[in-house]
């Protein structure tokens, strides 16, 4: 980033005056001074006062393959200059968007289907979407119910936060939303008293099938855990946990949600966390090692069991109903809301057509643009541009040359 001289040297000044950071106490960092990471390479992160530092976090979780990646930057310089983006709605989609499906299912198992995010908290909303619809599509819509852990972590939108089962999160907004539950944590280490880790790792599994009995089986619809429980603190379950939760989930007709995001592409040494646990999960929300943190992406690996309940053909399952708000954006559906400016009527009951003598000229030419853009849509569409006036003006502006 090129960034003149005078700010470079008020950084600190100005991300206390207008950067939130996350999950910080904003009061103590503004008096301490934040640390200001510019570059990096493999490894290492260097301050802005040239100091560098061995990056154990690696980013965040999600730095995979390291800093300073030439081919990624190099691809992604290439593929912005192409198409920087396209959406998969309306019969479309993107060369990459095709490989990179491919790519991932071909290392994911019985995990055969993808549906893109940008985040893991987006991917974590979808799959529980997905699963609630799942069930109902079976014909059982009290199958709503969904258990996670204490300590866990699945994401910071109202639904991951709620999922996640940590206590400061919740007292944020009155969570978890309703429908969510916890049972305990595999902290054998803290928790294990005079168990063994074995013995401790059976006897926390069953708190699954204790929960469900007392919801009842047919008002569940998921289990959802990390394989390793990362910001829980680095969790590592004893080996009879996961063979046990994946018995109960298959005795008691439940999903298995397998949380990627942390364990994802290679950080267990498999592919995927439950690689190393040798177990296939239902549902898998990955997102930070997917683009080892050069893009904000992420996405649900579905298994064909979902999958093929989810797309059938009723009209009521289109993937589409799970796309996420990044989606939505200006040429969305609900584009009007974002931009658009409806027309004003007039007294008489004409319309005016936006333009007013004093917008600048850029703009002028650009509604210009969009209104004859919106006539050469109706003419080429004109049920699309009947039933849905106001989207086919929006994109008749994105469509006119
Ligand atoms: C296990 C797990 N799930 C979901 C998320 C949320 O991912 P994101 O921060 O990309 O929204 C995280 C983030 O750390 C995570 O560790």
């Amino acid at each position: 980033m090129t960034t003149s001289n005078a700010a470079l040297s008020n950084l600190g000044a100005i991300d206390a005056a207008h950067h939130i950071h996350p999950f910080t106490d904003m009061k103590k960092l503004n008096a301490a001074g934040t640390r200001i990471i510019q570059r990096a390479e493999g490894s290492h992160i260097f301050d802005n006062h040239g100091k560098k530092y061995l990056d154990a976090f690696a980013g965040l979780w999600c730095v995979n393959v390291g800093y300073g990646r030439k081919e990624i930057a190099d691809a992604v310089y290439q593929q912005m200059n192409e198409l920087p983006y396209y959406n998969a709605f309306f019969g479309t989609t993107t060369p990459p968007t095709i490989l990179l499906s491919e790519k991932i299912t071909a290392h994911a198992g019985n995990l055969k289907h993808v549906f893109f995010t940008s985040s893991g908290s987006e991917a974590t909303d979808t799959w529980f979407r997905m699963a609630r619809i799942y069930w109902s599509h079976l014909g059982k819509p009290t199958k709503t119910h969904v258990i996670a852990r204490r300590n866990g972590y699945h994401g910071s939108t109202v639904a991951g936060a709620s999922l996640g089962g940590m206590k400061y999160m919740h007292e944020q907004g009155a969570l978890p939303i309703e429908g969510i539950h916890h049972i305990g944590q595999p902290y054998w280490y803290v928790e294990g008293g005079d168990l063994t880790p074995a013995e401790f790792g059976l006897r926390v599994a069953k708190e699954l099938e204790a929960k469900i009995d007392e919801l009842g089986e047919d008002n569940v619809a998921a289990f959802v855990a990390e394989p390793i429980q990362g910001a829980g603190g680095v969790i590592v379950p004893p080996e009879t946990y996961w063979p046990e939760i994946v018995r109960i989930c298959k005795a008691r007709n439940i999903l298995l949600v397998a949380d990627e995001v942390i364990c994802g592409f290679g950080r267990t040494g498999s592919w995927f966390g439950h690689q190393h646990y040798g177990f296939e999960p239902d549902l898998a929300p990955v997102a930070k090692g997917l683009s080892s943190g050069y893009l904000p992406i992420g996405g649900v690996l579905v298994s064909d069991r979902v999958a093929e309940v989810i797309m059938s053909t009723d009209g009521r399952a289109r993937p589409r109903r799970h796309r996420p708000l990044f989606r939505e954006g200006i040429a969305g559906p609900d584009g009007p809301r974002h931009g658009w400016r409806r027309p004003i009527r007039r007294p008489d009951g004409r319309r005016t057509d936006g333009l007013r003598q004093e917008d600048p000229p850029a703009l002028r030419k650009a509604r210009r643009c969009r209104n004859a853009g919106a006539q050469q849509m109706r003419r080429s569409w004109p049920d699309h541009a009947r039933h849905r006036r106001p989207h086919a003006r929006l994109a008749a502006a994105d469509h006119h040359p």
